[in-house]
């Protein structure tokens, strides 16, 4: 059996309201989105999670969905989505749309009758108590919220909330609302996208356990199993934060989610970079565990969230805290950074290749945010996780380009300021220069693309004697691929002892020029790294 399409993709995560405006409203839109798909094919990624972009009153960034089968009316209209579709389609680019199921805005209708009206059919869509300090759930905003219970005067009970207040979390153990969640992944895919982005997955588990059912995880397998019977190319990825020994689980029997955020090798990955050492990374590898055959990690770097580094120790914490979040301004919610990557590595551009280098080479299906192909910074003088989600930096001209705006405030600023500043950090200087980091992110794509090897062959680790550098050989139908990265800021020299190429190597990727691999000898500059192929 052939192994599913996605494993050889790379995935491009984009907030549509801050990506690209069209109709010059000052927000960015679908068609604003469509308009740059030449762009984004350029860029060499398969498939586009689109975060949401429904009604709602965007005190969470869209995430507090107020009609789960619309478009809010100032990023688009249905049309606008069914033709952003077909375009993408046509470039061979792949769609997913974020499945916010967890919980609703309070400007649902579902929950203003739920509130207004004990008898309203909808009252039973949530979770109400008149005794709140008999619960014990925990939030997940926990520096922003006191408590995920909130009293509801209409309704003189509390309700459930594991996000903000104004998110009133859904009772997904009620039959009418898993026909909800049915009807709208339905509606979606019948517009032609290929899967979801499952938000708080954990949590639509944990709640079903606690009402006492004892197969909490069906809910997942249904979701699977709407999409499949849809489309045989059909991709689930989700956000499931749990504990190491939890996430099996949520890859089920090859039933339940394709892609798993890989929120382990992420932290890691920070500390790996604080320790200026290779070792977090290779450890933590080692012990995520395996992913079924339909299955995958999906790696990050960056998202739209804090970087959540609460998978570390107290004292690992500390140490990425202390490296790249110095500053308590710089962070977040007791347990991430709420900075983007090039910003925490002082834009050094080595770093933040190196950093990349790995993430499309390391096992697991790379997703990359809106403007990290161009090194993009955060704006830190934005409220909570809203330093990361500046406008798109097209050009040099005003707004980035991302707003012909002249009427209205773009919906937030862009970064004007400082060594990220659109006037000099742009897709349009990127394009005219070949040595940025934005024609790097094209070359390095389409070599993964090419080399199957990585994404579609079998992998694994390669003794290095060094605990500053990570090898990695990736093989598949006599093709193979090396690739090498050194974390610290000191040259190194490594001698593979199982290196045994079945053919010429050639260097397809590295920092330099380095002289040929010597036997297993390999050399790297500080923070350098290097792909070799043969076959
Ligand atoms: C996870 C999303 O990534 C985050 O941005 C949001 O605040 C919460 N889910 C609540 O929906």
């Amino acid at each position: 059996m052939e192994p599913p399409w996605f494993k050889n993709a790379a995935i491009y995560c984009i907030a549509v309201e801050t990506f690209r405006d069209a109709n010059a409203d000052g927000w960015g839109d679908l068609a604003g989105l469509t308009e740059a798909l030449g762009y984004l094919e350029e860029l060499g990624v398969d498939c586009l999670w689109l975060e949401p972009f429904y009604p709602s009153p965007m005190r969470d960034n869209g995430y507090d969905v107020a009609d789960h089968r619309g478009v809010h009316p100032r990023i688009g209209t249905l049309a606008d989505f069914d033709h952003l579709i077909a375009e993408a389609n046509r470039r061979g680019i792949a769609v997913l749309v974020d499945l916010v199921v967890n919980h609703t805005s309070v400007e649902h209708p579902w929950f203003r009758s739920a509130r207004a009206d004990p008898g309203s059919e909808y009252r039973d869509y949530y979770i109400w108590t008149d005794e709140p300090q008999a619960h014990r759930e925990p939030n997940a905003m926990p520096t922003e919220q006191d408590s995920p219970w909130t009293y509801d005067e209409a309704a003189g009970r509390w309700y459930l909330h594991r996000f903000y207040a104004h998110e009133p979390d859904l009772n997904v153990a009620n039959p009418r609302v898993r026909q909800e969640i049915r009807a709208t992944m339905e509606f979606w895919l019948e517009r032609g996208v290929t899967g979801f982005r499952v938000d708080a997955s954990q949590f639509l588990v944990q709640k079903l356990a606690e009402t006492g059912d004892s197969d909490p995880h069906r809910l997942l397998r249904e979701m699977r199993a709407i999409v499949s019977r849809c489309r045989t190319d059909g991709v689930l990825l989700a956000e499931a934060d749990v504990e190491i020994d939890q996430l099996q689980a949520f890859f089920g029997n090859d039933d339940e989610m394709h892609l798993l955020f890989n929120f382990y090798l992420d932290a890691n990955l920070f500390l790996a970079l604080a320790r200026k050492r290779a070792d977090p990374v290779s450890r933590i590898l080692g012990q995520l565990p395996a992913v079924p055959r339909g299955g995958h990690w999906a790696n990050f770097v960056r998202n739209q969230d804090e970087l959540n580094l609460s998978h570390l120790s107290d004292e690992e914490r500390d140490e990425v805290f202390e490296a790249f979040a110095p500053r308590e301004q710089e962070r977040i919610f007791g347990r991430g950074i709420r900075r983007r990557l090039p910003p925490m590595l002082e834009g050094d551009r080595r770093r933040i290749e190196l950093v990349y280098s790995l993430l499309l080479s390391l096992p697991g299906v790379p997703v990359i945010g809106y403007g990290d192909e161009l090194g993009m910074g955060d704006d830190l003088e934005l409220a909570e996780r809203y330093s990361v989600r500046t406008p798109m930096q097209w050009s040099p001209a005003a707004n980035a380009g991302f707003s012909e705006t002249t009427t209205e405030a773009p919906l937030r600023p862009v970064i004007a300021r400082g060594p990220f500043a659109y006037e000099r950090l742009n897709v349009e200087a990127q394009l005219a220069d070949e040595h940025s980091l934005l024609r790097w992110f094209q070359r390095a794509l389409r070599l993964r693309r090419e080399r199957t090897e990585i994404g579609l062959g079998e992998s694994r680790m390669l003794e290095t004697g060094d605990p500053t550098v990570i090898a990695q050989l990736c093989e598949r139908d006599r093709r193979g691929l090396l690739t090498i990265h050194n974390l610290s800021d000191e040259p190194r020299a490594v001698t593979l002892a199982t290196f045994e190429p079945a053919g010429p190597p050639e260097e397809l990727l590295a920092d330099d020029d380095y002289a040929p691999v010597d036997g297993g000898r390999l050399e790297l500059h500080p923070y350098g790294y290097r792909w070799v192929g043969w076959g």
